[in-house]
């Protein structure tokens, strides 16, 4: 593996599962793999999991980790090619990213969509500036459109969850929520189940349907109550419109899952990235009830990036 932006990126996705799942068991078994390599982590947005999942992976392998805030640290980042720079941006990615990657061995990016514009956000111009400039391997720590380490988590997840031989069905759904949000990890959950041995279905309201270049194959129905029906894991997100690029439609009257929706499910196992508004998009009956697994979501977080990591200092050798 060169870099880990996308489920692309895999090129034996069932290996990469059993390897997360073998770390699971065994932290520590590669534990001077990272020996006198670094890790650099830039957040150009908040992060609680992904940024201690992530130094926790590295540490395991035994890595050195550097985090770097820079929305609140570093230099206004320039991203235009031919720029005058002579506003309020005071350093170009070509720099920045440069230098970071003399200093890294392999870094980790994340940075939202802004929500304004959705061929610059679809374009992951930022993200691809950074991995052609820095020259080392590029985690993406979530992007304008895809949260890969998180799908990864969320399929480890189902997968300790399913009895072996069994195909579940997987139902993401729309869920309310105060604010506009990126589409990214209803984008990127879609398009890792695309290519894991599950029935998936995706529910949403009308003016909410995702790009069809991450949905694929999957059923889409705008009828939530059809779509839970008999489904084994319910994955619960709120994502603005794709179409109405970055607006919010509705404020999705009836679309917060509850246990008397849970009925209708196969016992369904309840998931949410994190962090989640509760009563919002999720009620505390189910946050807090059995049926929850958005803690067991949030753990596999470190096994996660900990087989990624593996891999790209695998490929650094
Ligand atoms: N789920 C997730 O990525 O959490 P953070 O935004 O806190 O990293």
């Amino acid at each position: 593996m060169k870099k880990f932006t996308a489920v692309q990126d895999v090129a034996n996705l069932e290996d990469l599962v059993n390897e997360a799942l073998h770390l699971k068991q065994n932290p520590y078994e590669y534990k001077h793999l990272g020996e006198n390599k670094t890790l650099g982590l830039l957040f150009l947005n908040p992060s609680l999991r992904t940024r201690m999942s992530t130094q926790i992976a590295a540490v395991n392998l035994g890595m050195n980790v550097m985090v770097m805030n820079m929305d609140k640290e570093g230099w206004a980042l320039e991203t235009q090619d031919g720029a005058v720079m002579n506003g309020s941006t005071v350093e170009h990615i070509k720099e920045a990213a440069a230098v970071m990657g003399r200093y890294c061995d392999i870094i980790g990016i994340r940075s939202f969509p802004k929500l304004q514009n959705r061929e610059e956000d679809y374009s992951e111009d930022l993200l691809r500036k950074f991995i052609a400039y820095c020259k080392v391997p590029v985690v993406s720590l979530e992007s304008a459109t895809r949260h890969p380490l998180q799908s990864f988590a969320d399929l480890l997840t189902i997968t300790e969850n399913t009895p072996a031989g069994k195909r579940p069905k997987v139902v993401l759904t729309w869920a309310p929520h105060v604010k506009a949000l990126p589409q990214c990890v209803a984008n990127s959950f879609a398009e890792w189940m695309g290519k894991a041995e599950v029935d998936f279905v995706i529910t949403h309201p009308e003016g909410y349907e995702l790009a069809d270049e991450f949905t694929g194959n999957a059923r889409i129905t705008t009828n939530q109550q059809e779509a839970l029906h008999d489904a084994d894991f319910i994955y619960v997100k709120n994502w603005s419109s794709y179409t109405d690029y970055g607006k919010v439609l509705t404020e999705g009257e009836g679309w917060m899952l509850t246990n008397e929706k849970l009925q209708s499910t196969n016992n369904g196992k309840v998931m949410h990235c994190l962090p989640v508004r509760r009563n919002v998009e999720l009620s505390d009956e189910v946050l807090d009830g059995p049926n929850s697994l958005v803690l067991e979501q949030a753990n596999n977080r470190t096994y996660a990036a900990q087989a990624v990591l593996k891999r790209l200092l695998e490929n650094l050798r």
